[in-house]
């Protein structure tokens, strides 16, 4: 690892102002609020309003991540937007978002690999970079998960929120290094969570619960093979914020420290592609420590990730 390892040198987040606390779903499903909580630890999510699309949150996002990254939108040479709920088939979100982008000609395009996305979004950003084919890029992940839920839905509407989050990535620099990412999919698993044409989302819940677990568990212990790290090198591992019980579970069978796992699944619920970037934006950079990143979803896509803090 050198100076020519792409590194992310600043991210940011947005999460739409309408708060959705558990206690909404109990007007009118057969649900509750203690239910919800002790299944999930979610307590509340946040909506975006009718008129506003993934791109809307994505750009903001992205602007904030420029901002703090000192970077004009000239200088970006690639955006990347992974996401599963794009504003519409075509063109890209990641299109959409590009022409709002004042003065910014890069090419762009979506990455669809569900709540993975984000980490999958990560590899191709360090390809391009260390390949030196490009030396900018931003990388976004936003969702508007509400487009796709059924209401109606018990399993599914309790479970997901919006949101953006957007991350800069650059050759060497201060941030967080990319050490590593490993991407997997069993495409057995993709029918059990899906949306098909014209429907709504539909998820065969302890599938993927229990998928979930298995995956991560095995990133965890590759990456750990991979970079010759005990637990006792990992600031922090950033899963994927889907369950409580999901990262409660992997904890438990790998003795992971529950100070070494942050999560903000409690007010942000699921967001899918967007959740590793809000996450990483909800702890404070701790220079010199190497974090881990594990993300899982529909396909069935996971990936995992090994960064150092610099
Ligand atoms: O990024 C990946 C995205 N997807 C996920 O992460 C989903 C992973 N799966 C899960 O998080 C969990 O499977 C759920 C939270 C979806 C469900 O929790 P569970 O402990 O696996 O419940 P279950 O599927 O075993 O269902 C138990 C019962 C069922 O009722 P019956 O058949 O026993 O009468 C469900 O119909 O709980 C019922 N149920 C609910 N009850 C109250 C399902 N959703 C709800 C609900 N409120 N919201």
């Amino acid at each position: 690892m050198d100076s020519k390892s792409a590194t992310i040198i600043a991210s940011a987040a947005y999460l739409p102002p309408k708060r959705v606390e558990n206690s909404h779903f109990e007007t009118y499903l057969n649900t509750s609020d203690s239910w919800i909580y002790e299944r999930t630890g979610i307590k509340e999510r946040r909506w975006a309003e009718n008129d506003v699309k993934a791109s809307d949150m994505g750009l903001i996002a992205a602007k904030e991540a420029l901002k703090k990254a000192q970077i004009d939108p000239k200088e970006v040479d690639l955006i990347l937007v992974a996401t599963m709920t794009p504003d519409q088939p075509l063109p890209s979100t990641a299109a959409i978002i590009q022409s709002k982008l004042e003065g910014c000609r890069a090419p762009a395009m979506d990455i669809s690999a569900a709540c993975s996305g984000y980490l999958y979004g990560l590899s191709v950003a360090k390809a391009f970079i260390e390949s030196g084919m490009y030396a900018t890029i931003l990388l976004i992940g936003c969702e508007k998960m509400t487009q796709v839920l059924d209401p109606e839905d018990r399993s599914t509407v309790i479970l997901f929120g919006d949101g953006a989050g957007a991350s800069v990535i650059k050759k060497g620099g201060s941030g967080l290094r990319i050490d590593r990412v490993v991407l997997g999919l069993d495409g057995n698993l993709a029918g059990s969570l899906c949306i098909p044409n014209g429907k709504k989302m539909q998820m065969s819940g302890q599938e993927i619960f229990k998928t979930a677990i298995q995956k991560g568990v095995e990133i965890i212990e590759l990456l750990m093979e991979q970079e010759m790290l005990s637990m006792n090198d990992i600031r922090y591992i950033l899963f994927h914020q889907a369950n409580i019980r999901i990262m409660q579970n992997i904890q438990k069978r790998l003795l992971i420290p529950e100070e070494k796992v942050p999560t903000t699944i409690g007010y942000t619920a699921n967001t899918s592609a967007a959740s590793i970037p809000i996450l990483l934006q909800s702890i404070p950079h701790e220079k010199n420590h190497r974090y881990m990143s594990v993300a899982f979803g529909a396909g069935f896509t996971y990936a995992g990730a090994v960064f150092t803090s610099l």
